[in-house]
């Protein structure tokens, strides 16, 4: 019975003949948590076929690790403008190195997450995919990109590789009974989301401020929603009335004609991105004016021009600036998006605040013609009555965890709304009891009217759950400092923390903030290791491999 060794007897009874075991591994790369729930939905339906399969963090994989497997799905998200997910980037720095092996063994196919509201579409997906190739691995089936509505597309993509697999292996599927039980879902989602109610909306910052940063309550009674510090908070907002009305005007529309079974103003309000132009209507609009601004922009081919260029214009702008649109209802309705959720990360923990989720937001407004407003940011600043129902669904964020060791020590870097987390975490810490040194360091433009929750971080202080609070207020004296200053100026105690085995999180601006502080905290390892820029990365990554360097930015 040797070759039968490790084959279950129930595949010895039904299977016409013994397949050699194959094991599938599902590698994910998330930012937001969906590829993790498309990975484990692949491995449920591997299970289902008697193939095995685990799913796996690409991180946790080392190149050895990969050289060993047989069959590999990737499952990955893009982020922000092509790059890799936090929990992905040591795997592909890896992979993409000239030192990688060979993979001519490996069968492979990759599910691609991305928006294509962002350039570099899918890039992530895109990159794994080519790079697979290029080290000799085959295709179990063509890659697929997915968009914004990625759900029918993966489960597309889920069922023909798992059946290819299944087919190769000549394995039978095994009985229902025989299927792991998935972890308990929500039944929330964003195709399904909860009306919700906003209890609280107060502005917390002063009126001096250049924001108007709320603090906002929703209600999860009955919701069954149970969240953690950490999670973020996906709401699906309307556009704003009156920019609908303008809409409407400008092009003329008769607001009650159908459009797919809809009233066109509901399109408008609830379904069709209007703020944010499409790369579809820019192109359109470009083409129709050869000899406009927008045109020239276009032709320098380069996309921080364009950016900056669409930057502060909307829909209405756009069709204002270029009348030659042309643009009638059904054009209208193939150049623009669809209206998606928008996510904040949760400012409370399920300890001090079970059945409400507090959100941190910063109202966004710019403008001089004709106000501009933040699409989703308005819609809970401005326009949610008492008993509006409000459509929310929980983004868990598996990765931005405080350390299960309640004794470790842990550092926030948190400027601006990006203290929303930490708000969370410092309530989580004195809910559960835990000893372990917290230190935060929080910065905006002023202190007087830019130093929000500033009453209750100092409670956390007196009760001795903040251990340190640095600020950094850039704009209260002539030279800048900001929360990276306040890193470099105690250097040696953070250094010192890292040392005690304490975790790093950064939430807030990505592109200025985070990339500033990830190079403070490079410089903070570099002095006081005194072993130079590589050894530094080297201990940086380290950090992010055991989960204690972890960034929640946008
Ligand atoms: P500034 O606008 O005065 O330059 C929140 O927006 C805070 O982040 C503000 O105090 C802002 O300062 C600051 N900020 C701007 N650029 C930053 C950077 N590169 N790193 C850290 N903070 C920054």
């Amino acid at each position: 019975a040797g070759f039968l060794a490790g084959v279950s007897s129930a595949r010895r009874n039904t299977a016409a003949k013994p397949a050699a075991t194959v094991t599938v591994e599902v590698l994910y790369g998330s930012q937001t948590g969906n590829s993790e729930r498309v990975a484990e939905d692949v491995v449920a339906a591997l299970r289902a076929q008697g193939l095995g399969g685990t799913a796996r963090v690409l991180d946790d994989v080392s190149l050895e690790d990969l050289a060993a497997m047989q069959r590999v799905l990737v499952v990955t998200s893009t982020y922000g403008e092509g790059e890799m997910p936090d929990n992905a980037e040591l795997f592909w720095e890896a992979l993409a190195s000239p030192t990688a092996p060979r993979l001519e063994g490996l069968r492979f196919s990759v599910l691609a997450l991305g928006d294509s509201g962002y350039d570099e579409f899918c890039q992530a997906g895109r990159l794994f995919d080519l790079r697979f190739e290029q080290l000799g691995a085959t295709r179990v089936a063509p890659r697929v990109d997915c968009d914004v509505e990625f759900e029918d597309p993966a489960a597309e993509w889920t069922g023909r590789v798992v059946g290819l697999l299944a087919a190769e292996a000549g394995s039978a599927p095994v009985p229902a009974p025989a299927a792991p039980v998935r972890r308990e879902r929500s039944k929330w989602n964003r195709k399904n989301p909860y009306p919700s109610r906003l209890r609280v909306n107060r502005v917390l910052s002063g009126a001096g401020s250049a924001k108007e940063i709320r603090h906002l309550e929703l209600d999860l009674a009955g919701s069954g929603i149970e969240y953690a510090a950490g999670d973020a908070l996906a709401v699906v907002p309307r556009n704003s009335p009156a920019l609908v009305d303008a809409l409407l005007a400008e092009l003329g529309f008769d607001p009650d004609q159908d459009v797919s079974g809809v009233p066109l103003r509901e399109q408008l309000g609830s379904h069709w991105e209007i703020s944010a132009p499409s790369k579809d209507l820019v192109a359109r609009l470009a083409e129709r004016h050869p000899d406009s601004e927008l045109a020239a922009v276009i032709a320098h081919d380069d996309k921080g021009l364009l950016e900056n260029w669409l930057w502060g214009r909307d829909v209405l702008d756009l069709l204002r600036l270029h009348p030659d649109h042309g643009v009638d209802v059904d054009a209208l309705a193939g150049l623009v998006r669809p209206l998606t959720h928008r996510a904040y990360s949760i400012s409370s923990s399920p300890l001090a605040s079970p059945d409400r989720i507090h959100l941190t937001v910063a109202a966004v407004r710019h403008g001089t013609e004709r106000e501009h407003l933040g699409v989703c940011s308005t819609y809970l600043a401005d326009r949610l009555g008492e008993d509006d129902p409000v459509g929310i669904f929980l983004q868990p964020n598996a990765a931005f965890r405080l350390p299960a060791d309640d004794d470790a020590p842990v550092v926030m870097i948190g400027p601006g709304t990006g203290i929303a987390p930490f708000r969370a975490f410092l309530q989580e810490r004195a809910g559960r009891g835990a000893g372990g040194r917290n230190w935060l360091f929080f910065g905006d433009q002023h202190r007087a009217d830019d130093f929000i929750y500033a009453d209750e971080l100092e409670e956390f202080q007196a009760s001795g759950v903040l251990t340190r609070l640095d600020l950094a207020f850039s704009r209260d004296q002539a030279e800048k400092v900001y929360v990276q200053t306040r890193m470099r100026e105690n250097s040696k105690e953070l250094f010192s923390w890292l040392e005690d085995g304490g975790s790093v999180f950064v939430c807030g601006d990505a592109s200025r903030m985070a990339r500033d502080v990830d190079a403070a905290l490079h410089d903070v390892v570099a002095e006081h290791r005194g072993r130079g820029a590589d050894d530094a990365a080297a201990y940086v990554n380290d950090l992010k491999r055991s989960k204690r360097y972890v960034r929640d930015v946008y």
